[in-house]
């Protein structure tokens, strides 16, 4: 495995492989791997001849009171579970090969961008759809591929690589989780064991979510304050950022639940701001 630092180095090298008829597969990460991530590159490696697996944890798409400084990382680690997962090149830039001081051009996907994490992080979607942009300008990837743990953020790429003609095929990966429910997340080392302890209830929440809907209910306000009170009983301190319930691919609040809805929710517990998410179809 190689790895490269400099994002002209990558390019050139990725039209050289792409002149050569080699497909390239990406798996964009901030890295602190996880089974989570493991399984994007498993499922990327089958599809690719060279697999690219960039490592930059991305400033832009961190607002002012978030953890940028404290987001966890482990190179070396992170470089030995690459290699032994197939990855052919890690891309690990640092900030400033990535952003020039005068950085000035953005991409921007509003009409996903409102809701759910959106609306609590304003500036994050900007910074995921702008570094997403250069990642695939640099790697120039055939096929890239993301969780579905970050339901919108899948949605916003899509919905950018589709309005810009971006010739890169995305793809959603199902979420990896703990035999607890718990969706496996760089942000769960924050968790103390007391709350590692009650954070599956996230998981179960939702599902019991699902079985409300399949016992007949269908009011999505209904549905958010129930989920709301198990939260309050079933994880004790945590902070309901939001509850939702959202069209899969239009990210628009549902009043009712008929077709098939996105049930996404963020908690803060503790240090860790926790997101999941569960797809009912009725
Ligand atoms: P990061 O949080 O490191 O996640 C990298 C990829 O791993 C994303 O596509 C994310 O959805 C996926 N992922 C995380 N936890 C997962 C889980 N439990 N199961 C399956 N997939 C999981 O998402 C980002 O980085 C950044 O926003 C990025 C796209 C790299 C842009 O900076």
């Amino acid at each position: 495995m190689e790895i490269i630092s400099n994002p002209q180095e990558l390019q050139t090298l990725c039209l050289m492989l792409r002149s050569e008829g080699k497909k390239i597969g990406l798996v964009p990460t901030m890295g602190y791997f996880h089974e989570g991530h493991l399984s994007l590159m498993d499922a990327a490696r089958k599809q690719c001849d060279v697999l690219i697996v960039s490592l930059f944890v991305n400033p832009t798409q961190f607002g002012e009171n978030e953890d940028l400084d404290a987001y966890p990382h482990d190179m070396e680690r992170d470089s030995i579970l690459a290699e032994e997962h197939g990855v052919d090149i890690l891309f690990a830039p640092v900030r400033d090969d990535m952003y020039f001081d005068n950085h000035s051009t953005w991409v921007e996907v509003p009409d996903l961008a409102a809701n759910l994490c959106g609306k609590s992080r304003p500036i994050h979607f900007r910074g995921v759809a702008t570094v997403v942009t250069k990642l695939f300008m640099t790697a120039q990837p055939h096929v890239a591929v993301f969780g579905q743990k970050d339901w919108q953020q899948l949605a916003v790429i899509k919905r950018m690589v589709r309005d810009l003609n971006i010739p890169v095929d995305v793809q959603g990966h199902e979420i990896v989780r703990e035999d607890s429910g718990l969706a496996l997340s760089s942000r769960n080392v924050y968790l103390t064991e007391e709350e590692k302890a009650v954070a599956p209830n996230i998981q179960k929440g939702l599902q019991k979510m699902r079985d409300q809907v399949a016992a007949g209910e269908s009011d999505a306000a209904k549905l958010k304050q129930d989920l709301a009170a198990f939260y309050a009983a079933a994880i004790p301190g945590s902070i309901i950022d939001y509850i939702e319930i959202v069209h899969p691919e239009n990210i628009n609040i549902l009043k009712k639940v008929e077709d098939s809805a996105l049930c996404a929710v963020a908690l803060q517990v503790g240090k860790a701001r926790l997101i999941d998410n569960l797809l009912i179809k009725v």
